[in-house]
């Protein structure tokens, strides 16, 4: 883990209470995240998920521990790292297009304005939007396409690491659907590791190669890491068909219905908090008396 390409090492995170005294969102918690990999966070309100999102994006300092992305320390923001937040946070001043040029210039000074226009409007088309609307500016678009272009000036600058805090949360179920498969479509294009914040287990089991479980606050922890054992590519009508989905749907549910409460508070203390593996394959358990090795699970 301490080699991943971003190391998440021993991260505390404390506030004052208010009464004079102080409460812990988390402690210790470690975990890694693979060059390439989409990884999503799940877990109840305030245990402390935009926190570590704030953290790993340089915006928030942590009590404790420390976050390397390519073995380099993080502090401060950069355009390495690139953010979507809820909230569109669009400049309501600037074209579709110029929120997206307005970044790719500073990530690439040396581009010519033709090359940044050029960028810019191929990511924006990347998620749909064409035309006359990457003229208007954020108050003559609809919430979907607001955050359409969110996401396209997020990956049009072409960060290493794309951290998304529930980036679809506000939107309707057919926009959010369309808006996934975009967001899916771009990062296999691109060879950009995603760090996602989700309420939607459904939208988590879609999207991830791998699910971060959170215990509930205070003393959270990262509990788990539960690997999404459905080959890609996905799609949302035919993934429930998967012998694998509602095996891991009802972990997920269980885990943050009953779990989450139940290991809550467990964490604490000092050394490192690392989340369990969970490896949920029933496709690998079938009573098959001889069972075809290239079925098998290689790595544990
Ligand atoms: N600047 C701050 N000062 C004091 N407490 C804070 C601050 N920021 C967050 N908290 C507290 O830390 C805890 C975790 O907050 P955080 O926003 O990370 O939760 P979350 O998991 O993102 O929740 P949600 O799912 O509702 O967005 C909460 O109890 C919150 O009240
Ligand atoms: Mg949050």
């Amino acid at each position: 883990m301490a080699n991943a390409f971003l190391s998440i090492e021993q991260l505390t995170q404390r506030y004052p209470d208010g009464n004079g005294g102080e409460f812990t969102v988390f402690e210790n918690a470690s975990f890694g995240i693979e060059k390439g990999e989409f990884v999503c966070i799940l877990g109840h309100s305030g245990c402390g998920k935009s926190t570590i999102m704030n953290i790993l994006a340089g915006l928030a300092e942590p009590t404790s521990g420390v976050v390397k992305m390519d073995g380099q320390h993080v502090s401060g923001p950069s355009l390495d790292r690139g953010v979507v937040f809820q909230n569109y946070s669009l400049l309501p001043w600037l074209t579709a297009l110029k929120n997206v040029t307005f970044g790719v210039q500073a990530r690439f000074p040396d581009w010519d304005k033709a090359k940044v226009i050029e960028h810019s409007t191929t990511f924006l088309a990347k998620v749909g939007l064409t035309g006359d609307a990457i003229h208007r500016k954020p108050s003559q678009l609809s919430g979907g396409m607001r955050q359409r272009v969110s996401i396209a000036r997020a990956f049009a600058n072409e960060p290493k690491l794309l951290l998304l805090d529930e980036p679809f949360g506000a939107l309707d179920a057919l926009t959010r659907g369309t808006i996934q498969d975009e967001l899916i479509k771009v990062w296999s294009d691109t060879d950009q590791t995603v760090f996602m914040i989700t309420h939607d287990i459904d939208e988590a089991i879609l999207l991830a190669d791998r699910i971060l479980l959170m215990t509930n606050g205070p003393n959270a922890q990262v509990a788990e890491s539960v690997e999404i054992t459905i080959p890609r590519p996905r799609n949302r009508t035919d993934i429930v068909e998967h012998p694998n989905y509602y095996a891991i749907r009802n972990h997920l549910v269980h885990f943050l219905g009953q779990r989450s409460a139940e290991l809550s508070g467990q964490s604490g203390g000092s050394g490192m908090h690392q989340p369990k593996t969970v490896r949920i394959d029933v496709t690998d358990e079938a009573d098959d008396p001889e069972p075809a090795p290239v079925l098998r699970a290689v790595e544990g």
